[in-house]
């Protein structure tokens, strides 16, 4: 069953010198239980993307064009105060990138989920306490530790508390931003098997952001690639890995290590992605892709079906021979 369906979406920053095209004719499909990792380097618009979703976009950030379908309703389309009282933190919800660096140092921890609670939700306080206890107890905290202040809590502490206040509201939906980029190895591994954990418990479907493609390897199920605003593929996890189509998520596992072969050498890919002021015409990664032809840099390749549920937009695929 589909429960999230971005369709040609576009999402901009209106800034002084022109628009930041973000997210520029994004299109992207999530069954319920899926989890997907959305996987691009530093600035290729992930963070917009779950922005423009979680209608929680800056002052200048808008949403020109296209639609987001949450469970076959245009949410984009919806006023605020429908949106606000139905789907934000209640049918979908999400861990914002640096999320855990964002709990206030003066309020213990629990109460600030148990007020999230009562907020948007008609309980009463004690009652919010018991579920803050609960959710603690979900993300692998011992409930105590609600009456700890965050200074008292470690790094992998906090994140596992934001993804309790995330899930306050019984989302069926959540997206975690960067969940592990400010930890350890051994506290990311930790922070990921919760989310594993999470989503088999409770059958949420999850979007898990990140810029490191290890993540994705180790908790989910299907992957889609952004590149300087745009999907540039999208595949299951084996797919990507095993056969991937497009020169990016080649460079992007090329400079992931590999388990198989031993001692490669990790080739990272040369260059940064483009201002998205001004991006390149016809294919956005053609400045820096190693396959590039004449037609590149002059039309934009389809994002084409290669086979079921693995698509590409690259012109290699449709070059004959
Ligand atoms: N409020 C803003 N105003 C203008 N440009 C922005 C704003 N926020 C982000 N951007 C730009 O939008 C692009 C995508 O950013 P972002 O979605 O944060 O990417 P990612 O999460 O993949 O790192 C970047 O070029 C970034 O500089
Ligand atoms: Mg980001």
């Amino acid at each position: 069953m589909t429960i999230l369906e971005v369709q040609d979406l576009k999402t901009y920053y209106s800034t002084l010198m022109g628009d930041v095209k973000a997210v520029d004719d994004v299109r992207l499909r999530m069954d319920k239980g899926e989890a997907l990792g959305l996987v691009g380097e530093s600035g290729c618009g992930k963070t917009t993307l779950a922005l423009a979703i979680m209608r929680l976009l800056p002052w200048n950030g808008r949403i020109a064009g296209g639609k987001i379908m949450l469970n076959d309703i245009d949410i984009v389309g919806l006023d605020d105060k429908t949106f606000d009282k139905e789907y934000r933190w209640k049918k979908m919800s999400y861990v914002f990138q640096g999320a855990m660096n964002a709990l206030n140092p003066v309020f213990k921890v629990g109460a600030q989920i148990a007020e999230a609670i009562t907020i948007h939700e008609d309980v009463e306080n004690p009652e919010a306490m018991e579920r803050a206890r609960e959710l603690f107890r979900l993300v692998g905290i011992d409930p105590e530790r609600t009456t700890s202040f965050p200074h008292e809590l470690s790094g992998g502490m906090k994140q596992r508390a934001m993804i309790a206040m995330a899930l306050a509201c019984n989302p069926d939906f959540i997206i975690a931003d960067e969940p592990t980029t400010a930890l350890d190895v051994i506290v990311q591994a930790q922070t990921l098997e919760v989310m594993r954990e999470l989503q088999k418990k409770l059958g949420l479907t999850t979007m898990i952001i990140t810029h490191d493609l290890s993540v994705v390897a180790q908790t989910c199920s299907t992957c889609a690639i952004m590149y300087a605003g745009n999907l540039v593929e999208y595949a299951d996890i084996n797919t990507i890995f095993s056969e991937p189509a497009h020169p990016y998520t080649k460079a992007l596992i090329g400079a992931f290590p590999s388990i198989k072969e031993d001692r490669r050498e990790l080739v990272s890919i040369a260059g940064v992605p483009p201002n998205l002021l001004h991006p390149p015409t016809g294919c956005r990664f053609n400045p820096r892709c190693p396959n590039r032809m004449d037609i590149c840099s002059k039309e934009k390749p389809d994002y084409l079906e290669l086979e079921d549920g693995h698509n590409a937009a690259c012109h290699l695929l449709t070059k004959e021979g």
